[in-house]
């Protein structure tokens, strides 16, 4: 099959593991004999600095007409510790999910049972967990009104829904559900907030045509607490934006570490696959980021975007390998991992290469 890719490292430790990911995708392409040709485009802080914006026109077209997205992280401490900045990295990530129409992120939190090692919660808490995130990605608080007082003293982000952004994201999730265990947690905090209570009516509204489904209703402070208490009871959660992006981060230590958790941005146009972490000021050009979350999010984009299922699993199983031959990244060592079993971000990238030659 002939694809074209767009890579888009970002800021960071964006550069680190899209480079790992894009090495997996030419191995993939020479195990199955296809032609994937590839561009790459900036965004975030590079953006910035090379062209003012952080998504520049440019980056916007390409990916508009590239088969697929290979994102990296956008992030700079300068913005971080400077809340007036106007012009901010993360301006480029939120516009391009909007123009993309990229409503549905995909955020399956995989636990390899190598790591079960690696997690802070107990072994026997966290085997056999497996939970599918839906996380609704161009709405809620993130794209609501903004104002802020003429002497700034007072701030408020409109938290809004619309019943048809609800109803697209439920649908995607209750269909997956019906490929996984049948099981569909909808999160929300229905008891104070009216747009979770419009989120929640939707929900039951559409319940009835998914019969074989079954349903739960949460509030986000309970979800957070049995994601840690009881993670096997998940199956699919669909959540709005905001408490989404929460949830997810804390799910990523069923996963053993934020740098094991892909995830794939759908909707009406090119899908996108990136990390759920960001750009990692702390450990950027050090060379030891874990790259793995970058080749995760390269097997979800071969089988979502492309249809490749085999070549999706080829790289599943090659991480499962390298993970059961006891290499490690920082993140994810724990006090039995050899030293020479501690690699940093390119010979982790080695060992998933040869598993796919
Ligand atoms: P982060 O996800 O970048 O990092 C959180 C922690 O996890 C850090 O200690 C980091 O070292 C660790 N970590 C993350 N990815 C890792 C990996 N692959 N391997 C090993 N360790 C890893 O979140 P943050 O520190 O809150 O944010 C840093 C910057 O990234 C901010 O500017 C933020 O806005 C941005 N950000 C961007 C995205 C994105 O582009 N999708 C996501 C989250 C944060
Ligand atoms: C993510 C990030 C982004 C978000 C930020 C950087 C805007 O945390 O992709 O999870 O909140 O969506
Ligand atoms: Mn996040």
């Amino acid at each position: 099959m002939n694809k074209h890719i767009l890579v888009v490292p970002g800021d960071g430790i964006g550069a680190e593991v899209t480079t790992v990911g894009k090495q997996v995708l030419e191995a993939i392409a020479r195990k199955f004999n296809h032609e994937f040709t590839y561009d790459e485009a900036l965004i975030g802080h590079v953006a910035i600095e090379a062209t003012g914006d952080a998504l520049p026109a440019e980056t916007l077209e390409k990916m508009r007409t590239a088969d697929a997205v290979l994102f990296g992280a956008v992030g700079h401490p300068k913005y971080d510790n400077d809340p007036s900045a106007k012009v901010r990295p993360e301006q480029g990530l939120l516009q391009m999910r909007k123009e993309l129409g990229l409503y549905a992120n995909l955020r399956p939190i995989k636990l390899f049972d190598e790591l079960l090692s690696s997690s802070s919660i107990k072994p026997e808490i966290l085997r056999g967990a497996d939970i599918l995130f839906f996380r609704e990605l161009t709405g809620d608080v993130y794209f609501g009104e903004k104002t802020r007082s003429e002497d700034r003293s007072t701030a408020s982000d409109l938290m809004i829904y619309h019943k048809y952004e609800v109803e697209r994201i439920v649908r995607k999730a209750f269909e997956a559900a019906r490929t996984r265990r049948n099981k569909l947690m909808s999160v929300d905090k229905a008891n104070v907030l009216e747009s979770s209570r419009l989120w929640r009516e939707v929900v039951q509204a559409l319940t009835p045509e998914y019969p074989d489904v079954e349903v739960e209703h949460q509030f986000i402070d309970a979800a957070a607490m049995l994601l840690i208490k009881d993670p096997k009871r998940f199956d699919v959660v669909v959540t709005g934006n905001l408490f989404g992006d929460i949830l997810t981060d804390e799910a990523s230590q069923i996963a053993g570490s934020m740098g094991m958790l892909a995830s794939a941005s759908v909707g009406d146009s090119t899908g996108v696959y990136e990390p759920i972490h960001g750009s990692a000021h702390d450990i950027t050009g050090k060379g030891v980021a874990n790259p793995l979350a970058s080749v995760l999010s390269v097997a979800l984009l071969l089988d979502i975007s492309f249809g490749m299922k085999a070549e999706s699993e080829a790289v599943i199983a090659a991480v499962d390998a390298v993970l059961k031959d006891g290499y490690r990244t920082r993140d994810i060592a724990d006090a039995d991992t050899a030293a020479d079993k501690l690699l940093g971000t390119f010979a982790m990238g080695e060992q998933v290469l040869s598993h796919l030659a």
